[in-house]
């Protein structure tokens, strides 16, 4: 079976694709530096699927440390998560969104380049849409009127990697995601908040644990049945498996030089009163909130087109919004049990 090298692995969405890939007979080698995530997300992975996961501690704006990796190591395809993420820190400090996730990706295709790995799945968003006025989403809408530097780091990513793939016969694949949600549904994996969360879900979660008092549903005025602004929620096991068809294609495909964006979402609209009725039937708990203001720079309205996934990787979103909120319930309460309490290291190759 192929070996897949799986940047950002102990990340939420790297997580659960790693533990899909091999469940799938892949075998897996994950790098991370843990910037934004934990040893235990690793322990956990490797606790569902029984196995020791192969792991080096590596920043890849080091481009030592990752060339190391790729002299010890022979990989059949990338999936390439590592990156900062967070809209409002970026708007504090682009040039920590810059450095890292530009230098990341530039670093990371030096090394493929003179190692000859020539497959490589690439983390993008729906961000790089920013403001269009048209919904369903299609990945041949214009894309770069960004809002932040963390959505202009996407879209200039997704530019390097398409002149990178084209003139260095490479054969790199950009899934551009749109709000994922869920956890696993051991209870296990999940997102560990940092922080007051900024994102909706992570915050009804810190609600319903009581840790916050209220949600602040920003905006009821939106031109949308209740008011409140609609967005594409997936799953995040569904998002791992729209990666295992990237990864799929990507090694089965004849042609050896290609660049290819592909939306993964459901394709389905969700406001944020529909998505606290969702959390209050799957937990049997109220979510108090307020309305307040809309948030500066929210669209009204997104949600992806998904016949381009559909037709060419045969993916389709297939778990509910209900199922999301159940299992970030399970796994928020396995995190009010084990508390979030400091790491112990982990084992490195
Ligand atoms: P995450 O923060 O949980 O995971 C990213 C991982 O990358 C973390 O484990 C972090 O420690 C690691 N990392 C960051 N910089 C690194 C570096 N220089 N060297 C090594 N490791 C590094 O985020 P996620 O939600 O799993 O997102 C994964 C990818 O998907 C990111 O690129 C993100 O921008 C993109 N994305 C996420 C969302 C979302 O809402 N979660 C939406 C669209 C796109
Ligand atoms: C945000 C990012 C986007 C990123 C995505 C990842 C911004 C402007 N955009 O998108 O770049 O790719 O996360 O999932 O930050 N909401 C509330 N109350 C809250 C939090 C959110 O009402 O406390 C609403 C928002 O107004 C929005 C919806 O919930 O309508 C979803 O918000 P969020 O989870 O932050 O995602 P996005 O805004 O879609």
């Amino acid at each position: 079976m192929a070996n897949v090298l799986i940047t950002g692995g102990a990340g939420y969405i790297g997580s659960h694709t790693a533990v899909l890939l091999s469940q799938e007979g892949y075998d897996i080698y994950i790098i991370d530096n843990f910037i934004n995530s934990e040893p235990s997300a690793l322990r956990a992975v490797e606790k569902i699927i029984s196995k020791c996961v192969q792991f080096s501690e590596v920043d890849l704006t080091n481009s030592e440390e990752l060339d190391a990796v790729f002299s010890k190591n022979s990989f059949d395809a990338i999936i390439h998560f590592a990156g900062l993420k967070s809209v409002s820190e970026s708007v504090g400090d682009p040039l920590k969104y810059y450095n890292n996730n530009i230098s990341s990706t530039l670093n990371l295709l030096n090394s493929m380049c003179k190692y000859n790995i020539t497959k490589l799945v690439f983390s993008s968003s729906a961000t790089v849409y920013g403001k269009c006025e048209t919904v369903p989403l299609a990945e041949d809408f214009p894309i770069g009127q960004t809002t932040n530097p963390y959505a202009t780091s996407k879209f200039v990513q997704e530019l390097i990697l398409k002149d990178v793939a084209l003139s260095n016969n490479l054969n790199i694949m950009a899934l551009r995601y749109f709000n994922p949600v869920g956890a696993h549904t051991s209870g296990l994996l999940g997102e560990k908040p940092r922080g007051i969360p900024n994102n909706l879900c992570p915050y009804i979660l810190q609600v319903l644990s009581g840790k916050l008092d209220r949600l602040n549903v920003f905006g009821d005025d939106y031109e949308t049945a209740d008011g409140s602004a609609i967005r594409d929620y997936i799953h995040v096991v569904d998002l791992a498996i729209g990666h295992l068809k990237a990864i799929e294609k990507l090694l089965c495909a004849e042609s050896s030089v290609s660049y290819d964006a592909i939306n993964l979402g459901r394709g389905v609209g969700v406001s944020v009163l529909e998505m606290i009725k969702s959390f209050e039937s799957a937990t049997g708990r109220k979510v108090p909130y307020k309305i307040a203001g809309r948030r500066q720079g929210d669209l009204p309205v997104s949600y992806a087109a998904t016949d381009k996934a559909s037709a060419e990787l045969g993916f389709q979103a297939e778990r509910s919004i209900e199922q999301a909120c159940l299992d970030l319930w399970r796994y928020q309460e396995h995190l009010n049990k084990t508390g979030t309490s400091k790491e112990q290291s982990v084992r490195e190759k």
